[in-house]
């Protein structure tokens, strides 16, 4: 039996690792610690909010006491770190609120666990585990092999030099002080609860108001992609079997160039629409509710700023060290995402106008 604080759990992979984690550890205790930003969304944990083994606590990890009174009153024993600023776009636009959160927020989180767990005497049994992500590695050329947990660290943007910032800040506590920790680096995730400013939700959302999809340069840029699921059970994994002070690198072994990613989700789309008629009475804005084909609504836009050209992840240590390997194959976990919206239109309704905002802040205060 674990006593779990997930940090982050109303965001995307955060919520999907809640729903993740209940399902299959029944009984656990989970407390989830989330300041809902902008892509925090209390909504995407509707369905546990009264089981007696879930809490949720609005709050910040920046807050050292309230999560060293969180792990020692709860008597919680097991930390998985996902509160991040997340988008690689918002880094470049305002890169201070990533090294603030991702880095400052990171080593908070590690100073509490420190307090509580490693206490002079009485060290208490716990996991400390970071998720990070492979673009610490920087990126790669066609021809280059996958990245490796030995491969060094070249952060290119602000995001992703605040996570490499972090991985190391969660190092050192292990090295330094004893802290029981573990780190995952993963690449692209999609599925539901996915805030629509990445592409997979955007792409769907546009699709579905009629709108285009924007697609950074020439669309070559190439990602390695994972369904969300898969990220989750490999986190398990890493929990239940993996080395204390050691990197996994978690990834879906399905490398795609942004254009043949957005090709294979329009002809799904299409494929969606056509098998159900009610579609197209429910999304009138849609481009098959108009007569057109998904495909005309890609658009080429300007280049993303340090645009990192590919990502690859060697998953071997997973494999071997874990029984590690993805097991949603690519055109099934898009199925699902597609439907997924499909049947959640208020769920990302409100996430883009701003009700969800207000619903918040009356719950809360304006943050
Ligand atoms: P997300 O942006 O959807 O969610 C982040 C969550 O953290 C939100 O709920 C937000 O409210 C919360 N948060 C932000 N600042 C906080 C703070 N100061 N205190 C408490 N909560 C705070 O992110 P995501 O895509 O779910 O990513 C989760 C983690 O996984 C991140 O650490 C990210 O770097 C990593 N990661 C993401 C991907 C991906 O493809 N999305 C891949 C690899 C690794
Ligand atoms: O690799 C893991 C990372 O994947 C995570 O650490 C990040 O948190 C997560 O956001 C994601 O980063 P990316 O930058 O790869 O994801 P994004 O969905 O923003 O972009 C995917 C690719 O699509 C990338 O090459 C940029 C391109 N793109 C993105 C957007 C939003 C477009 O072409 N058009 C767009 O509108």
């Amino acid at each position: 039996m674990r006593r779990l604080l997930v940090t982050g759990g109303a965001g995307f992979i955060g919520a999907n690792f809640v729903h993740y984690w209940l399902d299959r550890h029944p009984g656990d205790r989970l407390v989830v610690v989330d300041a809902l930003t902008y892509a925090g969304n209390l909504r995407s944990l509707d369905s546990v909010a009264e089981r007696d083994e879930f809490r949720f606590v609005h709050g910040d990890i920046r807050d050292q006491e309230l999560i060293e009174s969180l792990l020692a009153d709860e008597g919680l024993d097991t930390i998985v770190h996902f509160a991040a600023e997340s988008h690689v776009d918002r880094s470049i636009s305002g890169p201070d609120a990533f090294f603030d959160i991702n880095v400052l927020g990171t080593h908070s989180l590690l100073k509490a666990a420190r307090t509580v767990w490693l206490a002079d005497g009485a060290p208490v049994a716990h996991r400390f585990h970071h998720v990070s992500t492979d673009e610490v590695y920087g990126d790669l050329s066609p021809d280059d092999p996958a990245f490796t947990e030995t491969t060094p660290y070249a952060p290119n943007s602000p995001y992703a030099a605040s996570k490499a910032a972090a991985d190391h800040a969660v190092r050192a506590y292990w090295k330094t002080y004893g802290l029981q920790m573990t780190i995952s680096n993963c690449s692209n995730n999609y599925g539901p609860f996915h805030y629509p400013e990445k592409l997979i939700p955007l792409a769907i959302v546009n699709l579905l108001h009629g709108k285009q999809i924007p697609i950074y340069g020439d669309g070559s840029n190439v990602r390695d992609w994972l369904y969300v699921a898969d990220h989750c059970r490999g986190i398990e994994r890493i929990l239940e079997r993996g080395r204390v002070g050691r990197t996994y690198n978690i990834g879906g072994e399905c490398e795609k160039t942004n254009l043949e990613l957005i090709h294979e989700l329009c002809r799904l789309t299409d494929e969606i629409f056509e098998e159900d008629t009610t579609l197209k009475l429910r999304f009138v804005e849609a481009w098959p509710s108009r007569g057109d084909s998904c495909r005309d609504a890609v658009t080429f836009v300007t280049n993303r700023l340090g645009h990192d050209r590919r990502y690859a992840i060697d998953i071997a240590r997973a494999r071997s060290e874990l029984e590690f390997a993805p097991k949603v194959d690519f055109e099934e976990g898009l199925r699902r995402t597609i439907r997924w919206y499909l049947d959640n239109m208020e769920w990302w309704k409100s996430v883009m106008d701003g009700s969800y905002r207000n619903w918040i802040d009356e719950q809360y205060g304006s943050r």
